[in-house]
């Protein structure tokens, strides 16, 4: 094990993700912004780690969370988006990135220093974090964690801000964007999707903010013009 793999330099490797992502059309702003959703990833496996009683392989966790959808660079942006929203196929090109991450993350830690065994850690991490409830068996503990992070990492003011950014960039008024999300409203059923018990509970009270956010704004077209 090498130094480096005790005590990772995250900062450089956040702005190692966010400059790559700055150089993509799609993922740099608006509602897959993901020098956010990277760092919301990041900032959501330390609140799960930090309720947790067990031994966790921090490091690996963390520089897995900043790292984990490096591979969304990779991904073909015209087989992903259109003018309106999604392609029809979206999901075929999506899902390709856990695995498209992986050599990338593989590279920038091997330049960095790391030690192999972390590498290879952190590419499983990378590769599986997509693979949600059964579709992998004997899930490790930091892979767990980081499903839930990247689960938690959208819900609470990040799951409110989501639907006008896509808004904005779709062509959808900001009263649509609040009716779809008052039809979308419970979305505690995402739980079920979440590894720990631990991260049910951060979940509930992310969620039960964004109901308040929601309940508020509706407010505001609360009109007899509509
Ligand atoms: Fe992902």
């Amino acid at each position: 094990m090498n130094q480096i793999d005790k005590n990772p330099n995250y900062k450089e490797i956040y702005n190692f993700v966010r400059s790559s992502f700055e150089a993509t059309e799609h993922f740099y702003h608006g509602p897959f912004d993901e020098t956010y959703y990277s760092l919301r990833v990041y900032e959501s496996s330390k609140e799960i780690i930090s309720k947790l009683d067990q031994k966790v392989s921090v490091p690996v966790v963390l520089v897995a969370s900043i790292l984990h959808d490096i591979g969304k660079t990779k991904i073909n942006p015209c087989n992903v988006f259109s003018l309106t929203g999604k392609n029809e196929n979206a999901a075929e090109e999506w899902d390709k990135h856990p695995k498209l991450g992986v050599p990338i993350a593989q590279e920038y830690l091997r330049k960095a220093g790391y030690s192999s065994e972390f590498i290879s850690q952190v590419s499983y991490l990378i590769e599986n974090h997509d693979l949600r409830g059964d579709t992998i068996k004997n899930k490790s503990l930091e892979l767990q964690i980081l499903q839930d992070a990247d689960l938690i990492a959208d819900c609470g003011f990040a799951g409110f801000i989501r639907p006008f950014l896509y808004g904005g960039k779709f062509s959808r008024q900001i009263i649509g964007s609040i009716k779809y999300m008052q039809k979308e409203a419970n979305r505690a059923g995402q739980e079920d999707l979440l590894n720990l018990d631990v991260s049910k509970v951060i979940a509930k009270r992310k969620f039960k903010l964004e109901q308040k956010l929601i309940q508020e704004i509706s407010k505001d077209i609360n009109s007899d013009l509509l």
